[in-house]
């Protein structure tokens, strides 16, 4: 089974190291390509350095460039894994909307040395945020602190009451080194005390359902190639087959898929992933989505969303622009109904007059129709960006109304 898994905590408590170590003791990287896989990630992270995320995030949008957020990949005894980095820097927020996006587990590094700290919550708020279920912590730096027994319980109690305020309960915590190799792929001799399992074994146990997804393809363009029209955008999720019936919303074009091109070349489908120009035998609009008859997008109106405010404020009634995948249109904050600490989780107060920046909140928009889906189930089209003048916020679709 492949599993994306997601590594947070805060900084500089291990994160990169224990991905090097996986990589490493499961013979993933041949010796002496470990300081090219150390500078690799160190690229890697400079990528996110988001204090140009939002800009990032727009050209996403604007599928000018795509985000690559596809880390590295190791074997374990059962599954594959492709792992995610992220950096623990104040920034987080804005990257792991789509670093952690594709995520199916998250493992919370947490250092024995330091215990708990900002990032520690507020990657956890994350992770809940964005719908992932199944999480780990690994206790790490147990060689700093002589590896003793009471410095990992303690920190164990303390982590675990932050998570159950999170909703997580009974999360498996794991004492390790990243450093030395200990409980991470290789049991430690070092701490007799500790019967339990070692990361990759945790891991190895995770199963995951992939239910297929209806089909979602993104419109980006259109132009006239003789005398066809041809449709040109990205599959976010499903397959796409030649000779499918169609639906475009909002606008509730109907139509009938003639033909499949990448290039030159034609295809008789398509997959989640694919950038495509589709032959169909309608007029349709930049900023639709599209789906199959049977499973269409369904336009919507309103909806509840959780945002986390990057800049300036927010009040109920305030018009702002919306971007969704390919689409802009106008809302309205209907309703802020909870005030969110971006750090504990802890609801700050219901129906606030305003939230301020770093600040998160559960917000009821009202928009012009549009396609949007829960961010749990297709999360291209389950996270947006909020413009006033600037960008101000993102965040994630929790429920639509239809
Ligand atoms: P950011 O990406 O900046 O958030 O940091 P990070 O969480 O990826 O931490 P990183 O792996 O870069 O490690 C930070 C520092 O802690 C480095 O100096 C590591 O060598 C050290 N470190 C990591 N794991 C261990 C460990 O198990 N024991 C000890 N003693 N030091 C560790
Ligand atoms: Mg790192």
């Amino acid at each position: 089974m492949n599993i994306n898994v997601v590594i947070v905590g805060h900084v500089d408590h291990g994160k990169s190291t224990l991905i090097g170590r996986l990589l490493y003791d499961s013979d993933s990287i041949k010796e002496g390509r470990v300081e090219e896989i150390q500078k690799l990630a160190e690229e890697y992270k400079k990528r996110f350095e988001f204090a140009y995320f939002l800009d990032s995030f727009d050209d996403e949008l604007k599928e000018e460039r795509t985000i690559d957020t596809t880390g590295v990949m190791f074997k374990g005894e059962k599954n594959l894994y492709s792992i995610t980095d992220v950096p623990g820097h104040k920034e987080f927020i804005k990257n792991m909307l789509t670093g952690a996006s594709h995520a199916d587990v998250a493992v919370l590094v947490v250092a024995a040395d330091e215990g708990i700290q900002e990032q520690t919550g507020r990657h956890t708020f994350l992770i809940h945020m964005l719908g992932i279920k199944q999480l780990f912590v690994v206790v790490n730096k147990m060689d700093a602190v002589g590896y003793r027994e009471e410095v990992f319980q303690d920190t164990r109690d303390k982590v675990a009451q932050l998570l159950a305020s999170f909703g997580y309960q009974d999360v498996p915590f794991i004492p390790g080194s990243a450093m030395e190799g200990d409980n991470i792929y290789k049991s430690s001799v070092r701490m007799e005390w500790y019967k339990g399992p070692t990361l990759i074994e945790v891991l190895d146990e995770v199963e995951i359902s992939k239910e297929p997804k209806p089909l979602r393809f993104v419109v980006q363009d259109t132009y006239k190639v003789d005398s066809e029209s041809v449709v040109v955008g990205r599959i976010e999720s499903g397959t796409l087959r030649k000779g499918d019936s169609v639906v475009f919303q909002p606008s509730g074009v109907r139509g009938k898929i003639r033909n499949i091109r990448v290039f030159q070349s034609e295809l008789q489908q398509a997959e989640r992933g694919d950038s495509i120009g589709i032959v169909v035998d309608r007029e349709v609009k930049r900023g639709d989505v599209c789906g199959l008859v049977e499973a269409p997008p369904i336009p919507t109106e309103e909806f509840l969303g959780e945002a986390v405010l990057l800049g300036k404020s927010l009040r109920a009634g305030d018009r702002l622009e919306l971007r969704c995948a390919t689409r802009r249109v106008s809302c309205q904050i209907k309703e802020i109904r909870e005030k969110i600490n971006s750090e504990t989780g802890e609801v700050m107060g219901r129906h606030p007059a305003e939230i301020n920046e770093n600040e998160a909140a559960t917000i009821l928009f009202a928009t012009a129709p549009l396609v949007v889906e829960k961010f749990s189930e297709i999360p291209e089209l389950g996270r947006f960006v909020l413009v006033k003048d600037k960008n101000i916020g993102a965040g994630v679709v929790l429920e639509t109304t239809n």
